[in-house]
């Protein structure tokens, strides 16, 4: 692996540039059972010297302590990282298996409080709603989101899982410079409306999970029998028992074409991620999520490779075979809504 820097991309037409791709944050904290958090750290700093710059993490992972656990990192940092962090979500300490969404404006002015003081910095690059709460009309949650730019507490607004009429009502408000949702090989519901919304808009794309949270690397197989007691994927439909072995048989086409440019099942799955900026028309930048510096590197040295037409049209069918859905509820994500 050499040291050259990863190319960049704008985030929206008024948005911050950043590396093609970002880093996700939360497994250091949160999901994905326990990390070493000196290598967590080394692969923070591999990523910037790489040129990973947009830093991906929420409120929600770990209660706090994922934006805790960075704070050290971007305030050594400041004027290299773009910070993004979302408010929205909340986890009941008693019952881990639930989600409480909440977008009202007294909710949203408490939570940037606490996401800036967690984070030990005056202003966060980016802030996406995290959830759509659909009892509160968008246009007044992001009326209070643009109050926070106007107030200098947060400098570009972001939306996760949102559908494309919410965007567009949104980006009415004022403009959204990212829309952050799940896009991978396995997960490509929002190509039906959301994607063309986005590029009609000039709002980037942020594919999360863009690895299938790891299954499409292979690190896992099935999540009941590979992964800790607390690992979130347990609870995810589409990796465990016969969908999870399915969906392995899946992968065959993802290793040949791996094998084929010396690369990883993993690299290929990104590579086709990023080659939708070409394929779909607008600006991708995903956040593949590792704790190791070693992935770091490997991640971002699929940004240099590109699919054939002809790789592109083996991978084309995968997504249409998946058995079980990304969520064990799916209202909980765009797709619910559309
Ligand atoms: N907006 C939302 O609702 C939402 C939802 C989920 C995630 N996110 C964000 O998106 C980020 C990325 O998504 P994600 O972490 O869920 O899934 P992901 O990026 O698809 O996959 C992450 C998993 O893959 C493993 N991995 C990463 N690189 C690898 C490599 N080169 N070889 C083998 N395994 C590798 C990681 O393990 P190690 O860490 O052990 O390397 C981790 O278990 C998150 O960190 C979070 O910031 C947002």
């Amino acid at each position: 692996m050499t040291d050259a820097r990863i190319a960049t991309a704008r985030l929206g037409e008024q948005g911050p540039e950043v590396g093609v791709q970002g880093l996700g944050c939360m497994g250091m904290s949160f999901a994905y059972g326990p990390t070493d958090t000196d290598q967590a750290r080394a692969a923070l700093e591999r990523a910037l010297e790489l040129g990973v710059t947009l830093y991906d993490t929420a409120d929600a992972y770990g209660a706090g302590e994922n934006e805790r656990f960075l704070s050290p990192f971007f305030k050594a940092h400041r004027d290299e990282v773009v910070i993004a962090t979302k408010f929205a979500l909340s986890i009941p300490p008693d019952d881990p298996t639930k989600r409480v969404i909440r977008n009202d404006p007294p909710y949203i002015r408490e939570a940037v409080e606490a996401s800036l003081r967690r984070l030990g910095v005056d202003v966060i690059d980016l802030y996406y709603m995290h959830r759509r709460d659909v009892h509160v009309p968008i246009e007044e949650s992001v009326g209070t989101m643009a109050d926070l730019v106007r107030e200098g507490k947060v400098r570009h607004l972001g939306l996760s899982e949102v559908t494309a009429d919410e965007l567009r009502a949104a980006h009415a408000v004022h403009p959204i410079a990212a829309v952050q949702s799940e896009w991978s090989l396995f997960s490509r519901d929002i190509e039906a409306r959301v994607v063309p919304a986005a590029r009609d808009l000039g709002v980037a794309l942020v594919p999360y999970s863009p690895l299938g949270r790891g299954f499409l690397t292979g690190s896992f197989a099935d999540a009941e029998k590979d992964l800790t007691a607390d690992d979130f994927r347990r609870m995810q439909p589409r990796f465990t028992g016969a969908n999870a072995s399915a969906n392995a048989a899946l992968l065959e086409p993802v290793r040949a074409i791996a094998e084929a440019h010396g690369a990883t099942p993993g690299q290929i799955a990104l590579a086709w991620v990023h080659q939708r900026a070409a394929v779909d028309g607008l600006t991708v930048v995903p956040i593949p999520g590792t704790r190791k510096p070693g992935r770091v590197e490997e991640n971002a040295a699929a940004t240099a490779l590109t699919l054939t037409d002809g790789e592109l049209a083996r991978l084309e069918p995968i997504a249409a075979k998946v058995a079980g859905s990304r969520y064990a509820d799916m209202a909980f994500v765009s797709a619910g809504r559309e």
